[in-house]
């Protein structure tokens, strides 16, 4: 299968999917990587692997429905069929996300629908709860809110500051992201009517 990953920092999500597809375990190829930001570590991360890293900058667009036009061009021309969020830290327009409809898949760090948008493991915190965790969902126009396909739970524990809750957390999500990307490739994980179909049941 051919993937095109989104990118706005790191790319220790994207990694773990270079990796697994290097190893076998995702069974794809990783085309493109697309940063909306020209100094994020995650193009380093592709051009070390060998694909196409693209730097889409939204600060040379007038408007978020111009940036998400030639994104959305962009993308095209690898034919994906997979595009993967890993830390995009941009909203979408209701007509992009439209464009890949059951084909994009986003990582979020909580377990939504728990805190939906920024700040979630200061949330988390102050709200006092036991766990927390991370949710790879489908992208849909609602944000961070498309039907969830797989969580990964991690345990606050009492002395947690966020920093060490955020490693904790993105440690699971490189647990399960690859694992989802890897599922879609096997053609195992569909978007039916709003309903995630993993292995012909309904999630
Ligand atoms: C992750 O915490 C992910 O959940 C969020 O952005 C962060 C990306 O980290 N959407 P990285 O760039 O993959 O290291």
């Amino acid at each position: 299968k051919r993937i095109v990953v989104l990118i706005s920092g790191g790319g220790s999500n994207l990694q773990t999917i270079l990796d697994n597809c290097l190893s076998g375990e995702i069974n794809g190829r990783v085309e493109a990587v697309i940063s909306n930001r020209p100094d994020a570590y995650g193009l380093v991360r592709a051009k070390r692997y060998g694909c196409e890293a693209i730097t889409l900058d939204h600060k040379q667009f007038t408007s978020r429905e111009a940036f998400d036009e030639q994104l959305q061009a962009t993308i095209d021309e690898f034919s994906p069929d997979l595009v993967v969020l890993a830390g995009f830290m941009r909203i979408l327009t209701p007509e992009f996300v439209q464009a890949y409809l059951g084909k994009m898949i986003n990582i979020h760090p909580s377990l939504l629908p728990k805190y939906p948008g920024l700040h979630t493991h200061k949330r988390a915190l102050e709200a006092g709860d036991k766990e927390a965790g991370a949710t790879v969902h489908f992208v849909t126009p609602e944000l961070d809110g498309g039907p969830p396909i797989l969580q990964g739970k991690v345990p606050i524990l009492p002395k947690d500051e966020e920093l060490d809750l955020a490693k904790r957390v993105i440690a699971i999500e490189h647990v399960i992201y690859p694992k989802v990307v890897g599922w879609f490739c096997e053609e195992r994980l569909t978007l039916a009517e709003g309903d995630v179909i993993f292995a012909g049941k309904t999630l």
